[in-house]
């Protein structure tokens, strides 16, 4: 049987785990055609969320357009993908399909032909790229016609949305805001990681999204569903469960689904000769993590100065710890704050740490301090 702990991509069907009250409240609110901003921080599970949400929708009945805004650099790109992302949702006929793309004013259609020989139809700039985002609002607005026309709702899902700052800024802003406002036919979901941006864009009265939706911020999946998901593979598995069983994995993974899928992932494998699962094993897990993941540590290491990196093993021994006490400072012989401000800084962009909204300083990748730790103990 193969490891049904899935990591990395997007995880589907019987290897989503949960999200039933989460799939439940947006479905709610695209009924009724409504914005959601969706916030959480990154691998909480938002892009495993909105596909499954979109699996789900479709057998509903719904037509959906999902747009990650990581794939497209310019307006440009961003202005085709969406129209035909959207005209697709709405019409499977292809001959419709060309006719509805010819039909535009600053887009053309663009055929072509995939390796396998299957023909597929999309839509390109055909003017300068100052045109692009008039093109982008010719298509969504040719979208609610078309929603409108068809009789359907129509979803349009815009993940990591926080990057919408990269395009020429507030007037792109403005004009979305503007165009979004008049469809009556559309419900719209904004994904976002970076929550900051993402609750200044929505918060701020000066900005274009101010009160355009509402904001939901996704929590963690429930211990007690996730308990039941990871429960179920075990025991189709054949494994056995000693001791207090895995409550302890929640703790170790900080209730991220990331890491608590990679944990598992790791104990299915680990135990996979005994089919037995006892706490000093999951205790080992993330250090097993660490150690498969410690090239792509190594070159984060390499890119940190000396001082950085006595700040990182500092804090990758008290992850509570407040870097600019005088406490922290003393007890690791680090400081002043004024160089502990430059390294955190660096630190932060080059996105080794991040910074909570409450303004602690954690570790990106939680496994990290178990490889710091274990380079430390290698040295000695
Ligand atoms: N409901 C879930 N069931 C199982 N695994 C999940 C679930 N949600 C997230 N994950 C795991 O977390 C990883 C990151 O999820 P992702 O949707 O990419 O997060 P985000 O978009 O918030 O950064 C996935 O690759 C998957 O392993
Ligand atoms: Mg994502």
């Amino acid at each position: 049987m193969e490891n049904p702990f899935k990591y990395g991509g997007v995880v589907r069907g019987t290897y989503f785990a949960d999200r039933r009250s989460e799939i439940a409240e947006l479905k709610h609110e695209m009924k009724n055609l409504n914005r959601v901003f969706l916030v959480s921080p990154r691998r909480f599970g938002k892009t495993c969320l909105l596909l499954n949400l979109i699996d789900s929708l479709k057998r509903n009945g719904f037509a959906c357009a999902y747009i990650d805004l990581n794939a497209f650099p310019d307006i440009r790109s961003l202005a085709a993908a969406l129209t035909s992302g959207t005209s697709k949702a709405l019409e499977t006929n292809k001959d419709k399909l060309l006719k509805i793309f010819s039909g535009f004013q600053k887009l053309r259609p663009k055929v072509s032909v995939d390796q396998d020989g299957t023909i597929s139809a999309g839509v390109e700039l055909s003017f300068d790229e100052r045109e692009a985002l008039s093109a982008l609002l010719e298509g969504m607005g040719h979208a609610e016609t078309l929603a409108a026309k068809k009789g359907k709702k129509l979803v349009v899902i815009i993940d990591e949305f926080s990057d919408l700052e990269k395009y020429n800024g507030y007037t792109m802003e403005k004009a979305l805001r503007s165009e979004i406002q008049k469809h009556n036919h559309i419900g719209y979901i904004f994904s976002g990681s970076e929550q900051s941006v993402m609750l200044s864009m929505i918060r701020d009265r000066n900005r274009a999204f101010y009160k355009l939706g509402r904001i939901m911020e996704l929590g963690p999946i429930k211990r007690e569903a996730y308990t039941n998901f990871i429960l179920n593979w075990l025991k189709k598995g054949g494994y056995k469960i000693g001791g207090e069983g895995f409550a302890r994995i929640f703790d170790i993974g900080d209730d991220v689904p990331y890491n608590i899928q990679r944990l598992c992932n790791v104990m299915w494998d680990a135990a996979a000769e005994s089919r037995q699962i006892e706490p000093s094993l999951i205790e080992k897990l993330p250090i097993v993590i660490a150690r498969q993941d410690s090239p792509h540590y190594e070159i984060l290491w390499r890119s940190t100065s000396q001082s950085q990196k006595v700040l990182l093993i500092a804090l990758s021994k008290d992850q509570t710890a407040k870097p600019f006490s005088k406490d922290f400072q003393l007890t690791h012989r680090i400081g002043p704050s004024s160089s502990i401000k430059a390294s955190l800084d660096s630190l932060l962009k080059k996105g080794i740490l991040y910074k909570t909204l409450k303004g602690r300083y954690c570790f990106t990748d939680l496994f990290m301090p178990y490889w710091i730790d274990y380079i430390k103990k290698q040295i000695r």
